[in-house]
């Protein structure tokens, strides 16, 4: 990535935003060379993973709209979902993304969904684990994303879902759908 995405990211998503995304960033070469996916396409996903993350607030459910992104009723109403898919369409017209792999891994690093492709795996548990998590049970995940990419995906969800069930949010059924996937393989 050069120094004018970095740019263009700090203006967008600020300092605090950029710092965690070259976190992601290392992370993601860090499993993508362990796991033997492409680091370049990583990189590049994990650079963009949050570039509709705007620090000023814009108005998400607007160029969600805009981009023609179909809104599900749990998008509505925890909008923070919209800057994964919103992303993934900035990433490909703004940064001129044309991969349809490195598109998905943005789309689908809040929610993951059935399927997931080795590269959206890492992008997924790289934004999870990236050293300044510090919440509960973080640490398990990280060990064990090293080792075993699909555990740690199953580790990581079910630790998502029960922390949106303890705050009574409403669970994308894209999570529940990859995690019933990781229980049954
Ligand atoms: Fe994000
Ligand atoms: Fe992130």
């Amino acid at each position: 990535m050069d120094k004018k995405i970095l740019d263009s990211l700090l203006i967008d998503t600020g300092q605090d935003r950029v710092d965690h995304t070259l976190r992601v960033v290392e992370e993601s070469k860090k499993l993508a060379y362990v796991h033997s996916v492409d680091i370049d396409k990583a990189t590049q996903a994990a650079f963009l993973h949050d570039c509709a993350k705007f620090k000023d607030g814009k108005n998400l459910l607007k160029m969600a709209v805009d981009f023609d992104i179909i809104l599900s009723d749990i998008m509505r109403a925890s909008l923070d979902l919209i800057h994964a898919p919103l992303g993934a369409k900035i990433a490909e017209h703004k940064y001129n993304i044309k991969d349809s792999d490195i598109l998905n891994a943005i789309k689908y690093h809040t929610t993951g969904r059935k399927d997931m492709t080795k590269l959206e795996k890492i992008i997924y548990i790289a934004d999870y684990i990236e050293p300044y998590r510090k919440f509960h049970g973080v640490k398990e995940v990280r060990q064990l994303a090293y080792v075993d990419l699909d555990k740690s995906l199953l580790l990581a969800m079910n630790q998502t879902i029960i922390f949106l069930i303890e705050k009574n949010r409403l669970i994308s059924p894209d999570t529940i759908e990859a995690r019933n996937q990781f229980i049954n393989n």
